[in-house]
């Protein structure tokens, strides 16, 4: 196999080295491009663009394969749980039993918040997205741990363990309180006996005359769910993590920006969009046929939950939740719900659709995930948040391979200038 591109600029040739990573994936490292030709590369949107190399989580689009740590989703779908799966991509291995009992007492120990952050929580007007709570509040975490975040990773990676615990348990608390407040209803305290989403179930949806215990399917609903968001390598948030994380910050603020970039409708947004999308199709005495002929044209809104940069095959992840969504429901004694049938409606005509197989477009993990945060009693605007609890082990996974990176170079992309050429002043009266 070749160990070298060779590119050719006017009548120069210069010799780029080929790396390899451990699935066979190969890349053109440019890194000294620049300094040897005067020239950079243009990738609009980093389609082919490695940002960084990573043992995190291994992914192919065009078959639908998706590994953590060398582990197939499938199999951890199957056997583990959120929190053991958690520990893995943290850690990169699964856990004995006497780790992932003291992994569990960590999380235990840190549901709880302190005092001033339920306060700060309060101050957030009723109508605030639980997105925005969420980034601050995380954000917040480096003011009340500052021992945590010191911005030296060095010294951060040092208290790593207690770090991860904190923002992987306060993440679930942090969250459901902002449901709660948004609802005009007390906290609920965390339960130690409980397990991470029974007591995430509970701090929603318990009242001080009513406790609510999940039902096992609920909960493993739930798991699967979050464990299907664990990670996903380089994707936006992802990228936004490592960006903040490159030039030195603490895991805090790390991952509040990783929240905030997974707000946005064409990433962990999507799941809310499908709700909705869904919901108009409905209030339209549509099936889904109008909604998708109006979707090819370009000019209709997309079929959200459908497409993906990386999967050009059926995304795995949405394989697995559809097979579980039918037990979910029957557990919840949910049998006609009007917006799974037009899902269903939606998938069978698109995945027969010549605009949407020519351009690979198959469901992603949102198009059912939404059904079912639903069918759980999750209200639409906080499946985002749902999104970013998953998510988190994936950002202090990724977060700790910058931080322990020696040859760590702050992330800082160049630019095409498009914009004037020099130009003089022009006085205030002359414009
Ligand atoms: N509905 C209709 N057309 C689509 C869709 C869609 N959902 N997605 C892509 N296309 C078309 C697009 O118009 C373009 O057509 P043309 O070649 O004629 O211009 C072509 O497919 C390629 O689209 P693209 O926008 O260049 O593809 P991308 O890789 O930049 O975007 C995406 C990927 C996920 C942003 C996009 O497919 C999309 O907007 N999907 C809907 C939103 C969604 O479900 N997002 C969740 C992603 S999964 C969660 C996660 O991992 O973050």
């Amino acid at each position: 196999m070749s160990t070298t591109a060779l590119l050719k600029i006017d009548d120069k040739e210069f010799k780029l080295p080929v790396i390899v990573g451990s699935e066979g994936e190969k890349a053109i490292d440019i890194s000294k491009l620049r300094a040897e030709t005067g020239h950079i590369t243009y990738d609009d949107g980093f389609g082919n663009t490695g940002s960084c190399t990573s043992a995190v989580t291994y992914i192919d689009g065009d078959v639908g394969i998706l590994r953590y740590r060398g582990y197939p989703i499938e199999q951890l779908a199957e056997n583990s749980s959120f929190v053991e799966t958690s520990y893995l991509v943290m850690n990169g291995e699964l856990p004995t039993a006497a780790q992932r009992s003291g992994f569990s007492k960590l999380l235990t120990q840190h549901a709880p918040l302190r005092e001033g952050m339920l306060r700060f929580i309060q101050s957030f007007p009723r109508d605030s997205h639980p997105m925005a709570v969420l980034s601050a509040t995380i954000n917040a975490l480096g003011a009340y741990y500052p021992h945590l975040a010191s911005n030296n990773h060095q010294r951060d990676l040092e208290h790593f363990d207690e770090a991860a615990a904190i923002a992987i348990s306060k993440v679930r608390t942090i969250a459901a309180h902002s449901f709660r407040v948004s609802n005009g209803v007390p906290f609920n305290y965390p339960r130690p006996n409980f397990g991470y989403c029974e007591n995430f179930l509970h701090l929603m949806f318990s009242e001080p005359y009513n406790e609510y215990i999940a039902t096992s399917e609920v909960a493993q609903a739930l798991n699967l769910f979050l464990l299907l968001h664990a990670d996903h390598e380089q994707n936006c948030s992802t990228s936004t993590v490592k960006m903040v994380a490159s030039a030195g910050a603490n895991l805090f603020a790390s991952v509040s920006a990783g929240v905030n970039a997974l707000w946005g409708p064409l990433h962990g947004g999507a799941n809310m969009a499908v709700i909705q999308m869904l919901e108009n199709i409905h209030a339209d005495g549509d099936d889904g046929t109008k909604f998708i002929q109006a979707a090819k044209t370009g000019k209709g809104d997309r079929l959200m939950g459908f497409g993906h940069r990386v999967y050009k095959n059926y995304d795995p992840r949405a394989k697995i939740i559809k097979a579980s969504f039918y037990k979910a429901l029957a557990s919840l004694g949910i049998k006609n719900d009007p917006l799974l049938d037009i899902a269903m409606k939606l998938e069978e005509v698109a995945l027969s659709d010549d605009y949407f197989i020519s351009r690979k477009l198959y469901p992603n993990v949102d198009f059912y995930s939404g059904l079912i945060m639903r069918a759980i009693g999750i209200p639409s605007n906080m499946f985002t948040v749902m999104f970013a609890i998953g998510r988190m082990p994936g950002w202090i996974a990724q977060w700790r391979e910058v931080a322990q990176n020696p040859k760590i170079k702050i992330y800082r992309p160049r630019q095409i200038y498009t914009g004037k050429t020099i130009r003089n002043y022009v006085a205030m009266d002359k414009r």
